[in-house]
């Protein structure tokens, strides 16, 4: 098969765990890599991928005619104009979380896609991992029941980021980090979860430090999460169900699920294997493209844009 290659965009933190995650993985390579400096391209590639071409600018790079997709790895208020600048140049995308700045950004760039019959997906990572689609067979083969409430928190003590503290880069703990519970959430409850509630505290510069929003689904099933940049918190999550319920270590990069009976006795655990989510998502989008998709159904384009707009509500709830 031939190689696939993928193209990076913006050689930040994220970008160097990305070109480690996938070295060595087969048919797939980094191929090329740009930043806004040659000097910092050129020493991010000998470091993390010595074949990879090294751009000076990001307009070069998207015009290299074998890249099959480019990893968009910037601040989140770039990754709209990213975006654009990659499927005007006729080159399919993944686009990091939060993927971007509005649902009408987001709905601009799948329209762009669609006119172009382009590849487009969110790296939501966990929506690529084996325990995800654990947690949501265990729903739909009934074993907790009707859901009834889910709970999540998600904190890391990294407000000393700068990118996550300016409101230009689009920081925040919500967009930093609330987007993974609200994405487990949508996976379990549906994309139609409406916030109900949000609570935030603020940092001098503007943004949320921490924020704890509740989200409803049909028939009045809340997800409540906490989400903060102040703290390490446990990452733990809960679905309840009316026979039995689920818990799961870390809701960012699942470690393990575990599924309790309705006497809350542990009946089944499954722990992470395998590869990591990095890997996992490029290689549904490799499958994806390969199979003339546009989307990945494990990230389809409808779930993106419905999180952009509940991220737009919960930001205009703050
Ligand atoms: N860090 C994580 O753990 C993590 C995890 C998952 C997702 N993400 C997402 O990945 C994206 C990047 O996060 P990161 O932590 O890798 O950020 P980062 O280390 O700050 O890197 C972002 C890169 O974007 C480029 N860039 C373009 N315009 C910029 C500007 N005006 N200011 C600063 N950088 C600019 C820079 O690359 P050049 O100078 O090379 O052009 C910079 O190195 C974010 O959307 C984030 O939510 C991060």
């Amino acid at each position: 098969m031939r190689m696939f290659n993928v193209g990076i965009l913006g050689c930040g933190q994220i970008a160097a765990v990305m070109a480690q995650n996938l070295a060595g993985v087969d048919g797939i390579r980094v191929a090329a890599v740009a930043s806004r400096e040659k000097k910092r391209a050129t020493a991010f590639a000998k470091k993390y991928c010595p074949d990879a071409k090294a751009f000076g600018t990001y307009e070069q790079m998207v015009d290299m005619k074998e890249i099959d997709l480019v990893y968009i790895s910037t601040p989140n208020t770039y990754h709209y104009e990213n975006a654009i600048l990659c499927l005007k140049a006729y080159k399919n995308i993944l686009v990091e979380k939060p993927f971007t700045m509005s649902k009408a950004e987001a709905d601009s760039i799948f329209t762009e896609a669609k006119n172009r019959n382009l590849f487009v997906c969110e790296a939501m990572w966990t929506a690529f991992m084996p325990l995800h689609k654990v947690i949501l067979g265990w729903i739909k083969d009934g074993r907790i029941g009707s859901v009834r409430y889910m709970s999540s928190n998600l904190g890391y003590d990294i407000k000393d980021v700068p990118r996550l503290t300016d409101p230009m880069l689009g920081g925040g703990a919500y967009l930093d980090l609330g987007v993974y519970p609200t994405h487990l959430a949508m996976s379990v409850l549906g994309d139609d979860v409406y916030p109900i509630a949000v609570r935030c505290r603020k940092y001098s510069t503007g943004i949320d430090e921490d924020t704890t929003f509740v989200l409803e689904g049909q028939g009045g099933v809340q997800n409540v999460s906490y989400v903060t940049m102040d703290a390490r918190t446990d990452g733990d999550g809960s679905i309840v169900g009316d026979r039995g319920f689920i818990r799961i270590r870390n809701i960012n990069n699942y470690e393990s699920v575990e599924l309790f009976d309705k006497d809350g006795k542990l009946v089944q655990k499954e722990e992470r294997e395998g590869f990591s989510g990095y890997t996992l998502e490029v290689q549904a989008c490799a499958d994806a493209i390969r199979n003339g998709l546009i989307q990945c159904p494990q990230m389809p384009w409808s779930r993106t844009a419905a999180l952009a707009g509940i991220s737009d509500r919960v930001l205009s709830m703050m």
